[in-house]
């Protein structure tokens, strides 16, 4: 399908208020149109030194208290998050022509809600939670396979617990702009910003 035939507008009259609303309309509208990996989300953090590194990670809860991944606490971007507990998302969804930009903080979620979530994982995602150091040098494939096959010796008809090393981390936004093309590249871009006292200021961008 030419996305440009989806021509829907975002625009002051539509737009919900409120941008997590706002998400969850599109979000449910990508999922409606069975859009692959809705859920998957670039997500970029910087190093001490001001240099940015992106990844793609996904969404696993949005509520009003911000956008939730889950993840190695020792990878690479963890490191980066606890230098700079900044970071930014974007979605895109080609299908509709949707790109989505969140900027905001980022926090670990609570122990109890990772372990909840590290429950609901299937067994393999679970042992390769404990098996892969993410992010470090491997000497080879066959260390990882071997950690697996032992961690499966251990766990061997027992459920897995959550390594400490693992959880999630809540990014709440800041900034979410929503982007929509429009015909003559006119896109509709707008733009929430979250003021001191905790309103949404909203306007609309250039494209
Ligand atoms: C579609 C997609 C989804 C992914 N989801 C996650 C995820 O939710 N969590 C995660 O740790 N890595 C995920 N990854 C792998 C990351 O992109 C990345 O390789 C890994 O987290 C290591 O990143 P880092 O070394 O910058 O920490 C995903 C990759 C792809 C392509």
């Amino acid at each position: 399908m030419d996305s440009y035939a989806v021509d829907e507008s975002i625009n002051e009259q539509s737009a919900d208020p409120n941008p997590i609303n706002q998400f969850q309309r599109w979000f449910d509208q990508a999922r409606a149109a069975t859009i692959p990996l809705a859920e998957a989300m670039n997500l970029a953090t910087t190093t001490p030194d001001g240099k940015p590194s992106a990844r793609m990670v996904l969404l696993k809860q949005v509520d009003d208290d911000g956008f939730v991944f889950y993840t190695n606490y020792q990878s690479r971007k963890a490191a980066e998050l606890d230098a700079n507990p900044f970071a930014a998302l974007v979605f895109y969804w080609q299908k509709l022509d949707y790109q989505v930009r969140v900027e905001g903080s980022v926090t670990r979620v609570s122990a109890e809600e990772s372990d909840e979530y590290f429950a609901t994982r299937p067994r393999e995602s679970q042992l390769g939670a404990h098996a892969s150091p993410q992010s470090e040098i491997v000497a080879d494939r066959t260390v990882l396979e071997r950690r697996y096959a032992e961690l499966e010796e251990k766990y061997l008809n027992v459920s897995v617990p959550r390594p400490e090393h693992w959880g999630g981390y809540r990014l709440r936004p800041d900034r979410i702009e929503f982007w929509k093309s429009r015909l003559g590249r006119l896109h509709d871009r707008l733009l929430y910003e979250r003021q001191p006292d905790g309103t949404w200021l909203r306007t609309r961008l250039a494209p």
